[in-house]
């Protein structure tokens, strides 16, 4: 697997060109892709990038990669993110590690996108990986019991001390909905929920997907952009 995901993240590295404003993803994939950009970075590539953790922050400044802050750029020419599901027409779920709201916020702003992935990750339909959204803590009861209503079979996330707290200070609902159905919809209905500040829905974005095999990487086009 590890082999997958590096060779995929290194593969995406290959996109970036000088003078551009790179958006970096959160995760095991990602990861191999900031360490690859890193040594891009040392021999001499000119690049500014917005991290979209602080995991992610951590890392690239490690390596000496310029950052900027999501409030200091206008937009990103392009942003390399992993996915934890994607079907055949760019449709994902975001957010197995937590950051999906600052991944969400950098893909509107970017221009181009990238998902890197090993290839268990691409799927016919989408909803098996259970779905995260962002809750506010306050009142998160009275929002997870709404989801729970709603036939979305919410479970809070735990994290090493107790409740799982995003970068943003929030909590994490994943919810179990093994087929997530209309996609338009439910990103609709969860958006109208007092206390949801975000889903970690990603619906038709991106324009390639590199997909990390035993072999060399596979990438499929969005035909749908
Ligand atoms: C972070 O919250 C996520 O959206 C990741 O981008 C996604 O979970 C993929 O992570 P891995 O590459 O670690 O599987």
């Amino acid at each position: 697997m590890e082999h997958k995901k590096k060779t995929a993240g290194e593969k995406a590295a290959e996109y970036v060109e000088d003078g551009m404003v790179v958006g970096l993803g959160t995760g095991t994939t990602a990861y191999y892709f900031i360490k690859q950009l890193g040594t891009l970075v040392a021999d001499g590539l000119f690049i500014k990038a917005v991290f979209t953790s602080n995991a992610t922050e951590k890392l690239a400044g490690g390596l000496n990669i310029p950052l900027l802050s999501v409030d200091e750029v206008n937009g990103i020419d392009l942003l390399i993110d992993g996915v934890d599901e994607i079907d055949h027409n760019f449709n994902s779920i975001k957010g197995g590690g937590g950051a999906l709201f600052r991944e969400k916020l950098v893909s509107r702003l970017a221009r181009r996108i990238i998902w890197i992935l090993d290839d268990s990750k691409l799927v016919d339909q989408l909803g098996k990986f259970p779905l995260p959204v962002e809750i506010l803590p306050f009142g998160h009861t009275h929002t997870l019991k709404k989801l729970a209503k709603d036939g979305m079979n919410p479970v809070l996330r735990s994290g090493e001390e107790g409740i799982y707290i995003t970068d943003n200070g929030n909590y994490i609902a994943d919810l179990h909905l093994e087929k997530a159905g209309d996609l338009q919809q439910l990103e609709a209905r969860l958006k109208s929920i007092t206390g949801v500040l975000e889903t970690g829905l990603f619906i038709n974005k991106g324009e390639r997907m590199i997909i990390g095999t035993e072999r060399k990487p596979k990438e499929i086009i969005n035909s749908g952009k």
